[in-house]
């Protein structure tokens, strides 16, 4: 039987209770005013009220289900995370969740969570505390504890609730990670007793009641969660935290406290430390920017106003099976759009193909579900050598080399081929917009769309409207980049548009740094520090030296001095010390799997007698130094960006050098530091830096 619905006009209630006539309590979330369910201070109070009438009603059993679509619990209401005052507040906060949360723990009758859609911290948390918990197996299934992204922990239960169902060294992994799970891996990890088809799913929760409380039985694995065996994989995961986060966020810490003090003393004394760290994180300037930076992307993750809907783009084509041209097409195919891949050599269409083959094994984690998912995703990459199927696509997109004429050949051959209403979008990281569509018919209709290398794990692209581009293909192209997974920003058709603009002067600073005397690895270590995902000289490596080299120039040509590649660059162009791709570069490359690095010696004696022209500053600069060198280039041409209008607000700045360069989330972006460094504090280091080493220092006008 199907649980009874509350009626909506009845009752406004975001979730509601009922007993039906076969004696099971179904409790029902539906927030009709807004599209998830969250446990809002309302929900809270609601449930608790729900706990207690259950108990009253001594049914048979009780199933928690959501009548949204695609959701069943997002969990906490994370607006409510700003209003939290003092650490004791959000203890105190925490504690009465627990309580409420425990008063459905110690129901005397079975209990059920019949979970479809996404069922994120709190809402894992409330289907943890039931006896069952089944998972529909539709695509929007998701279970996960996304806390510590926050910058908080579990603070309903997770971290105690977790381990006896799942295992210490899985909890801990998705603790940890904020990994979400579908509801297949769910079942096979244990976290749900059975993932079963969208129809079947209220039957099958009725049908788990029928088997009573859960009786835990003991597993060897357990042994391993128990003191003293449980300090090892508590202290891995300790040591395997200070590595990644280098101390620059404390709740993965405070989750493996909180893991291990349940493990050592039990439940009640868990769950009491679990709220006194929460309220202590959800109060932490750390937790403010990570949250500010989740709505901040948000905000920016809607359709504009009258573009067309994700649904608008079932083909696409791409032109140049490069890297970026393969990635591009893996990642079409991947939101199930269907993809001609198009290239005039065979030769390169066979070794993208081979790339995204590649790609997908190491995506496709080895469940039956996900390599027919690859296999499916294959199929809907078509290569071709000419421009069969194109006539069709709603968007091509061109990836060919940066060369201004091909480019421009390119477009105008396709405005013949494609459709009036596609999209002609290309990928160029270089080249002006307007230029390359200079010789179209119909130029309202190109745009670029500026993907980051490697497409699948990037989450930024810059959209990029030309001269004649019009609003609406602007519109279009941010739906669809929204409708492929990724965080579209709009900038301005200027050389290096906004992100590499920014990037390219602070990786040349970190080269300047080297050639004044700094160690490769002091200098990487010193942004690591800051906070960045990889030191800049790493990047440089990652990048090609080359490459860095050639967009280097672009920007001189536009910019002028400041943006001039170290001459280190071409010393090291000349002898081919590219980076990555040919094994040396600011580092040497091993062979094996691992790719073990070291720093690049011999680069020590190029700096010591210059080949080129190195320009040398007064000594050799410490860590601090060499953060303001690298750091306060970057804020200095982010202020003329801004004031140049390339990006139209700070708040777009942040999002695109969070997500497009990975600068340190937990200082909520590059423009929230500066200004919680404070501008005029910004602006007299640099024109210190300016009188030490040189003009590009400069304090931009607007600081
Ligand atoms: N609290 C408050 N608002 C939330 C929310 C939450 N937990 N989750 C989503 N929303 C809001 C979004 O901000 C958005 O609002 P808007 O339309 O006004 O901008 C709206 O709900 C719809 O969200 P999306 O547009 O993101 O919808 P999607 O379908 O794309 O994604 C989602 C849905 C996967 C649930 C995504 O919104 C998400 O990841 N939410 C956050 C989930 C999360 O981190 N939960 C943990 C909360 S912390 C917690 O539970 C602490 C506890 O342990 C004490």
């Amino acid at each position: 039987m199907n649980a009874p619905a509350p009626s909506r006009t009845a009752s406004r209630a975001p979730v509601a209770g009922a007993l039906d006539d076969a004696g099971v309590f179904w409790i029902r979330f539906d927030d009709p005013e807004r599209k998830v369910n969250v446990l809002s201070t309302e929900v809270m109070n609601l449930l608790s009220d729900l706990a207690d009438a259950a108990r009253q009603a001594a049914p048979r059993g009780l199933v928690f289900v959501s009548a949204k679509p695609g959701v069943f619990l997002a969990g906490a209401d994370i607006t409510l995370f700003e209003k939290i005052a003092t650490p004791e507040e959000g203890r105190e906060l925490a504690r009465r969740g627990q309580e409420i949360f425990g008063r459905f723990a110690s129901l005397p009758f079975p209990t059920a969570a019949a979970v479809e859609g996404v069922c994120l911290g709190g809402g894992l948390e409330l289907a943890l505390t039931c006896d069952w918990l089944i998972a529909a197996s539709t695509p929007k299934t998701r279970l996960g504890l996304p806390e510590v992204q926050l910058g908080i922990i579990p603070g309903l239960g997770g971290t105690q609730r977790l381990v006896p169902r799942i295992g210490l060294p899985a909890a801990l992994d998705l603790i940890l990670t904020s990994r979400t799970v579908d509801a297949r891996r769910a079942e096979k990890m244990g976290l749900a007793d059975e993932a079963c088809p969208l129809e079947l799913l209220e039957k099958r929760a009725q049908a788990y009641l029928a088997r009573g409380k859960r009786v835990r039985k003991r597993k060897w694995r357990d042994l391993a969660a128990r003191p003293p065996l449980s300090a090892l994989p508590l202290s891995l995961a300790r040591k395997g935290v200070l590595a990644k986060t280098r101390g620059h966020y404390p709740a993965p810490l405070a989750a493996i406290d909180a893991v291990g003090t349940g493990l050592a003393r039990g439940l009640a004394a868990g769950l009491a430390r679990e709220a006194e760290l929460f309220g202590k994180l959800a109060v932490s300037e750390v937790s403010r920017q990570l949250v500010l930076i989740f709505f901040l992307k948000e905000r920016f993750a809607k359709p504009p106003e009258g573009a067309r809907t994700g649904q608008a783009f079932p083909k696409g084509a791409v032109v140049g099976a490069g890297i970026m041209g393969g990635g591009i097409a893996h990642l079409l195919a991947s939101h199930g759009m269907r993809v001609r891949l198009k290239d005039i050599a065979p030769e390169s269409l066979g070794k993208a193909l081979s790339v995204v083959r590649d790609l997908d094994k190491k995506l496709a984690r080895g469940s039956v579900e996900d390599r027919l998912r690859a296999r499916q995703r294959m199929e809907r990459i078509l290569p071709t050598l000419d421009n069969t199927g194109f006539d069709t696509a709603d968007i091509v997109i061109e990836a060919v080399v940066e060369n201004l004429g091909l480019k421009r050949r390119v477009f105008a051959e396709l405005e013949g081929v494609v459709r009036q209403d596609a999209i002609l979008a290309t990928n160029t990281s270089s080249l002006p917009i307007s230029a390359i569509a200079s010789e179209m018919k119909n130029p309202e209709r190109s745009v670029g769309i500026h993907f980051f290398n490697p497409v699948h794990k990037m989450p930024l692209v810059e959209v990029i409207p030309g001269e004649k581009t019009s609003a609406q293909t602007t519109r279009d192209a941010v739906a669809f980049v929204l409708a492929v997974g990724k965080v579209p920003v709009v900038v301005a058709d200027r050389p290096g548009f906004l992100v590499n603009r920014i990037l390219l002067p602070y990786v040349a600073e970190a080269i300047r740094c080297f050639v004044d005397g700094a160690p490769i690895r002091a200098i990487d270590a010193a942004l690591l520090g800051f906070g960045m995902p990889m030191g800049p000289l790493e990047l440089a490596d990652t990048v090609g030296i080359d490459v860095g080299a050639k967009v280097s120039h672009i920007l001189e040509e536009a910019f002028g001095e400041r943006m001039r590649a170290p001459g280190l660059m071409a010393d090291m162009e000349q002898r081919k010390w590219l980076g990555a791709k040919t094994g040396i570069g600011f580092y040497t490359y091993g062979s094996g799997k691992e790719k073990k690095k070291s720093p690049n010696a011999a680069l020590d004696a190029l700096r010591a007698a210059p080949v080129g022209a190195h320009p040398s500053g007064p000594g050799t600069p410490g860590t601090e130094e060499i953060v303001d060198r690298c750091i306060l280039t970057m804020v200095n041409e982010a202020a003329r960006c801004l004031a140049e209008k390339v990006v139209a607000t700070s708040d777009e700045l942040d999002l695109a050098m969070v997500f497009g360069t990975g600068f340190a989330p937990f200082r909520g972006g590059l423009w929230r530091y500066a200004t919680a460094r404070g501008l005029p504090a910004c602006r007299a280091r640099l024109a210190e830096l300016a009188t030490r080493y040189g003009s590009r220092f400069a304090p931009a006008d607007v600081l």
